[in-house]
Formats: structure tokens, C-alpha cells, sequence
């Protein structure tokens, strides 16, 4: 009796564990927007608010992990790494930049680190990532950014420094910019105008934001600034670790947030959300024939259902699609700040119209809906 139990046993936990092994290998063949997205191990992808950088034929996602519960959305990890070959099936490549405990660090356990965007630098060949920084215990008020190293793309990443940008700058504007569309210190004519006077000794906000690398290998940051209200594009140094001081303001006054850059055939699109917190909002797009302006307002990207809260997402990222060229994905994330590791990723298509974009939900789609 007790040798058949024994042999009943061993067969349930075997084929338990075949079970388990076979869904943990679950492959991919097909994008799910909105739906749990599990990794080699078979846990969901932990990297919210991310960006994805391809290096020698394989893809790493970058992003915030979350934690569950109240303190979901701050900075108890770090930055989680994934690695793909086909941006479906994501291999768990650990904490690529880790909190400190040492509670005087700038990217102290418990701060908010949002947005990591690595861009790899081909003169220096190494992978450098910017984020958003808010210093411990002190909630939205630093408006920082920070930067990272790393010699391989997984890291480990050493943390820099953190700061507001351009001190004591001001705006470079396009020939023949009027001057009544230049900011005025002495003067400002609205509010926007005023935060970025009032910062500019110490140095410019900088909070949601992303990283865009031009043909030409110079890399620009590009973040909300003035209290949200305005977007800045800025110059990277050649090494992509500080910046150089130009810098152009975006739809001033009409705060952007969640930016993310791409470029076809010599025409930069910028992807962007309003400014409603965790809670989504319409999404809207910018075209320019220079990376330095002017930014043309071009409305909202998305289209039908639901195109009006950006299908509940807010974007974070647009990468090119692999092997189809001219063809980009947008990124988006469908935040839960009650619960933020529950954060799940949207997906979508990007599809031209000319020069034109539009986005359209899809309950699942694959790579080849870019041969259609
Ligand atoms: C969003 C922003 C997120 C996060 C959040 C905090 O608008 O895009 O990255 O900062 O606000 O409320």
C-alpha cells in the first residue's frame, strides 16, 4: 500500500513539474495588448515606463519595477532587464540597475526612478541609460535626471550623477524666430515662461522623458520640464553623459508628458500624452523636418474605441520594427497605480498615411500585419 502511494506520488509530482516546465516555455507568436505578459520564467514582465534598445541582433527592454501594493510605484529594486530575439518571447535578465541602500545615495531604495532609457554610443561603446529621478521623500519635487553606465547592455549599470539640466541656458531658437516667441527674464508672458525663468540659475525640471539617437549619432534628451507644462528637446555631449546647454522648448505651455521619439525618411515624429497623472488621457503627435524645430501640434494619433484615453495606456516608447523597414511599434503602458506591478504594456502598429500616423487598437496582432 504504502509503495503504491509512494509511486502514485512520485507520477503526480513528475508530471506536475512537466506541466510547470511547459508553461513556463509557453512561446509567444503574437502581441496581446492589455493581456499578462510572462517571461522565461513565467512571471509577468516587470519593466513599466520602458524603452527598448537593440544591440547586435537582440532586443533589451528596459524599465521600472514595480512592486505590489502602497509602495508599488517607487524605487524599491531598480531598472529590470529582458532580452528577445523576437519581441515576443522575453528572457529575464535581473536588475540591470539597482537602488542603493545607503539611504544618502540620490537613487537611494524608496525614490522614484521613471522612464530608463538606455541608447548604446558607438564611439564609446558603451550603453548609457537616463532616467527620471526624484530624491527619497520628497515626492515630484526634485525633477531630476539622472544617468548610468554599463559595458555590456544587461549591466550592471554604475550610477553617475543626477541633476537639472542646463543651468543658466536659455533656448536656442531657429533663424528668423520672432521675438515674441522667445522666452523674456524680464518679463515672462505666461506661466510656463515663469517656471522656466525661475529655474533657470539652477538648472531646468526634467521628469517624464525619453532618449532619441539621430543618424548622425548625436543623442538628444527630451523631458517634461516647467512644472510639466513644457517640453524640452536637449543636446547629449558626444559620450551621451551630460548635456551641452542647446536646447529648444516644445508646445510651450501645453504640458506634454510621456515623449518618444522616431525618425522615416528624414521626417521626426514625436509620440506624446497630456498631463493627468496616472490616469489616461488622449494621446497626441508632433512632425518635424528638423530635430531643432519647429515641432508642428498634429492632434491625436489614435483612432475608434476608446482613442480618446489611448485605449487606457499612456505611451513610453516607439521602436522599429525588426526586419521591416520604415515600420515602427508604439509603446504604451496601462498603468495600476493601485497596484503597480499589475501594470500591464500596449502594443500597437504604427500605420502611415504619408506623412501622417495613426494608431488602431488590435486584441492580438503579429509582425506581419506590416506586410499587409
Ligand atoms: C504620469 C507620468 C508617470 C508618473 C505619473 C505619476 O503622468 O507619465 O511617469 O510620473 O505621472 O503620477
Amino acid at each position: 500500500m504504502k509503495r503504491k502511494f509512494s509511486f502514485f506520488f512520485c507520477l503526480l509530482v513528475t508530471l506536475l513539474s512537466a506541466q510547470q516546465l511547459v508553461l513556463a516555455q509557453q512561446k509567444y507568436t503574437s502581441f496581446t495588448p492589455g493581456k499578462i505578459w510572462k517571461d522565461d520564467k513565467g512571471v509577468h514582465i516587470n519593466a513599466h515606463g520602458g524603452g527598448i534598445v537593440e544591440y547586435k541582433g537582440t532586443y533589451y527592454w528596459f524599465g521600472e519595477h514595480k512592486v505590489e501594493g502602497g509602495k508599488g510605484n517607487t524605487a524599491q529594486v531598480g531598472v529590470h532587464c529582458y532580452s528577445s530575439k523576437d519581441l515576443y518571447n522575453w528572457k529575464d535578465e535581473g536588475i540591470s540597475l539597482a537602488v542603493s541602500d545607503d539611504l544618502k545615495s540620490d537613487i537611494a531604495k524608496g525614490c522614484i526612478l521613471e522612464r530608463p532609457k538606455v541608447v548604446y554610443n558607438k564611439k564609446t561603446k558603451k550603453f548609457v541609460m537616463w532616467f527620471h529621478l526624484e530624491l527619497l521623500g520628497k515626492s515630484y519635487e526634485a525633477a531630476r535626471a539622472g544617468v548610468a553606465v554599463a559595458d555590456k547592455p544587461t549591466g550592471p549599470y554604475t550610477f553617475i550623477k543626477s541633476y537639472r539640466p542646463n543651468a543658466g541656458k536659455m533656448p536656442f531658437y531657429a533663424e528668423g524666430t520672432p521675438d515674441a516667441e522667445k522666452v523674456n527674464c524680464e518679463k515672462p508672458a505666461n506661466k510656463s515662461d515663469g517656471f522656466f525663468c525661475r529655474d533657470l540659475p539652477g538648472g531646468q525640471m526634467a521628469r517624464d522623458m525619453t532618449v532619441f539617437v539621430d543618424d548622425d549619432g548625436k543623442a538628444y534628451h527630451v523631458f517634461s520640464s516647467e512644472e510639466n507644462f513644457t517640453l524640452h528637446l536637449a543636446e547629449l555631449s558626444p559620450d551621451y553623459l551630460s548635456h551641452t546647454g542647446k536646447f529648444i522648448r516644445i508646445y510651450v505651455g501645453q504640458q506634454t508628458e510621456a515623449p518618444a521619439l522616431f525618425k522615416k525618411n528624414g521626417i521626426y515624429y514625436m509620440v506624446g500624452s497630456g498631463c493627468t497623472g496616472w490616469a489616461p488621457n488622449p494621446a497626441r503627435w508632433f512632425k518635424a523636418t528638423s530635430i531643432w524645430g519647429p515641432w508642428t501640434f498634429m492632434g491625436n494619433p489614435c483612432e475608434g474605441p476608446g482613442a480618446n484615453i489611448t485605449y487606457g495606456g499612456q505611451s513610453t516608447h516607439v521602436l522599429p520594427a525588426p526586419g521591416k523597414k520604415g515600420e515602427f511599434i508604439f509603446m504604451a503602458d496601462k498603468w495600476e497605480p493601485k497596484n503597480a506591478i499589475d501594470g500591464r504594456y500596449l502594443w500597437l502598429p504604427i500605420k502611415f498615411e504619408g506623412e501622417k500616423i495613426k494608431i488602431n487598437w488590435q486584441d492580438e496582432w503579429d509582425l506581419n500585419t506590416f506586410d499587409k
